[in-house]
């Protein structure tokens, strides 16, 4: 990047809530995109309160009210998450849904890594593509991969040390961030030419 270029923010947000989980090590080994992208974790989905029409508007929930701030100055969000009874883990819908007002995920670039075992979790990319849908969000195809992550290839640090693996996820990611730079412009409207 030329100086004055700002790196854009990526999201990485899990649909496990898990200690020792799959997808969230997945998405902390892609957190350093190679200086072309910062990256941050969302770390709250456990701390969201149930969704409530009645509790979305101000003074919104502190955690929700991080959520869509997070969300909302991301230039891209990277999603990973497991499939629990053949669709989206409750808490994780939930997290969606608190994302329906505010409109942060509108024309948003989204991305997908699936973790789970050969034919599995189909269901809970096809449910993701239809809340990202209904959110309006700008999914990436190019950039949404499978990658099977073991859960013994995940080390007691929460991170993946299997370099084929590690190779798979950073690819995901430099589609992501390729997407992201060709479209920074738009992202951008305030950057002088
Ligand atoms: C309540 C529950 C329901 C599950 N349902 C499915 C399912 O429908 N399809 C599937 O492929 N795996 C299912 N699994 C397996 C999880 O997707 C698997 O444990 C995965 O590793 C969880 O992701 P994590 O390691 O990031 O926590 C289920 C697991 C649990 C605990």
């Amino acid at each position: 990047m030329s100086a004055g270029e700002t790196h854009p923010r990526i999201l990485l947000v899990t649909g496990s809530t898990r200690g020792g989980s799959t997808n969230t090590a997945a998405l902390r080994s892609v957190a350093d995109p190679g200086g072309r992208a910062v990256t941050e974790l969302f770390e709250g989905l456990a701390d969201l309160p149930a969704f409530n029409p009645d509790d979305d508007r101000d003074p919104l929930p502190a955690s929700v009210e991080a959520l869509r701030c997070q969300m909302g100055s991301a230039a891209g969000v990277l999603f990973c998450s497991p499939e629990y009874a053949g669709a989206l883990p409750g808490s994780f819908k939930n997290l969606l849904d608190w994302m329906v007002g505010g409109g942060g995920l509108y024309g948003k670039p989204v991305a997908w890594i699936n973790v789970a075992g050969p034919g599995r979790a189909a269901a809970a990319d096809q449910s993701l593509a239809v809340v990202l849908g209904y959110l309006g969000a700008e999914v990436v195809e190019a950039a949404c991969r499978h990658v099977v992550v073991p859960r013994d290839a995940v080390g007691a640090d929460g991170l993946i040390r299997d370099e084929a693996l590690r190779a798979d996820l950073a690819e995901a990611m430099r589609a992501f961030v390729d997407h992201i730079a060709s479209g920074s412009d738009a992202l951008d409207p305030g950057r002088s030419p």
